[in-house]
């Protein structure tokens, strides 16, 4: 766990970047931080893995004060994805991904069977890939690459500040696919920095929205989009994204209708009706469990959906809507 308590930083140059921030980021969370250009998300980030220094207040991780602790050290447990990835260009993919492991003292065959695992779970073919260079790689495969150098090393944490903002829209929407189907097996703490509202409510457990170096809510996606709150929150979001009870979209059109539950109890499990809008659905699973039925009028169980399927649709109506 991450914690920031009443954090300040003001710039050499008198800038007041964060003006006291509070926020806490649980062990095994992807936590996105959102908010307009200069609002203070990069610094906030930095601050974590101290190529930032902070002006006042505390940051811990575990319990433990980062002041304390040795920088390097500290960056070596803590993995870091940028917008335009640093790989090394006169290095090859192996090389760029082995590199901290290295540095931790990793025999050769753990790490070359890490740079295999890794490079598979993206889609990189190790026998093609591992020996290229960087520059011999699209854009997209390349931001897959800095992807997994950062988890090379199994960090406990991850820094990722707009990792997918310079990628192409198919590009982007894979990677974000992939590092949501990632972050569902591996749980480590993710502080993810986007601009991107579709892209936060997509990967995120928890969205801070942030403006002028303060935090103006914490909630999770379905909580923001449900219950902002206040006026710059609501306008961050979007007022179509708000309405999605607005929307003509049912239940019935993003169910499973493969009976996902093969051994359940009914009872155990909240119902929704098949006709329900997308975000009577949604508001459903502020508190709820990550499934529910579906059922016809006369109460037949015909299907279940999750919350991760309403929130995509979600998503991607709204892409459809900003498209036309
Ligand atoms: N090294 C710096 N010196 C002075 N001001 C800075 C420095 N870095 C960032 N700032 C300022 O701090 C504020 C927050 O910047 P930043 O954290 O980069 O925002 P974001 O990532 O949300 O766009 C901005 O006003 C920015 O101009
Ligand atoms: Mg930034």
């Amino acid at each position: 766990m991450i914690e920031f308590k009443n954090v300040k930083k003001v710039y050499e140059d008198g800038t007041e970047a964060i003006n006291g921030i509070d926020l806490m980021i649980p062990e095994g969370k992807l936590v996105a931080l959102i908010g307009p250009s200069g609002c203070g998300k990069t610094t906030t980030m930095k601050m974590i893995n101290k190529l930032i220094g902070l002006t006042s207040g505390t940051i811990t991780i575990n319990g433990k004060d980062i002041s304390e602790k040795d920088e390097v050290e500290l960056r070596r447990n803590i993995g870091y994805v940028i917008q335009r990835i640093g790989l090394l260009p006169h290095m090859t993919i192996e090389e760029n991904i082995s590199l901290i492991p290295k540095l931790k003292g990793w025999k050769k065959e753990k790490y070359e069977n890490r740079v295999e695992e890794l490079m598979n779970l993206v889609g990189l073919e190790p026998g093609i890939y591992r020996k290229k260079y960087p520059l011999e790689l699209s854009g997209g495969q390349q931001q897959r690459v800095g992807v997994i150098r950062a988890l090379a090393a199994e960090p406990p944490i991850i820094l990722m500040d707009e990792p997918f903002s310079a990628l192409d829209p198919i590009s982007r929407e894979q990677l974000q696919n992939e590092l949501k189907h990632i972050q569902n097996s591996i749980h480590k703490t993710i502080v993810f920095v986007t601009h991107d509202i579709d892209e936060a409510l997509k990967l995120a457990d928890e969205i801070a929205v942030m403006k002028d170096g303060r935090i103006e809510q914490i909630a999770t996606p379905v909580e923001l989009i449900s219950s902002p709150a206040n006026e710059f929150v609501r306008s961050f979001i979007g007022e179509h994204r708000l309405n999605v009870g607005n929307k003509e979209k049912s239940v019935a059109d993003i169910m499973d209708d493969n009976p996902v539950f093969q051994h359940y109890e009914e009872s155990e499990y909240e119902t929704i009706s098949l006709d329900a809008t997308l975000s009577e659905a949604a508001g459903l699973f502020v508190s709820k469990e990550p499934h529910v039925l579906v059922v016809t009028k006369d109460g037949k169980h015909i299907g279940s959906v999750s919350r991760s399927d309403i929130l995509h649709a979600v998503a991607s109506e709204n892409r459809r809507e900003a498209q036309s």
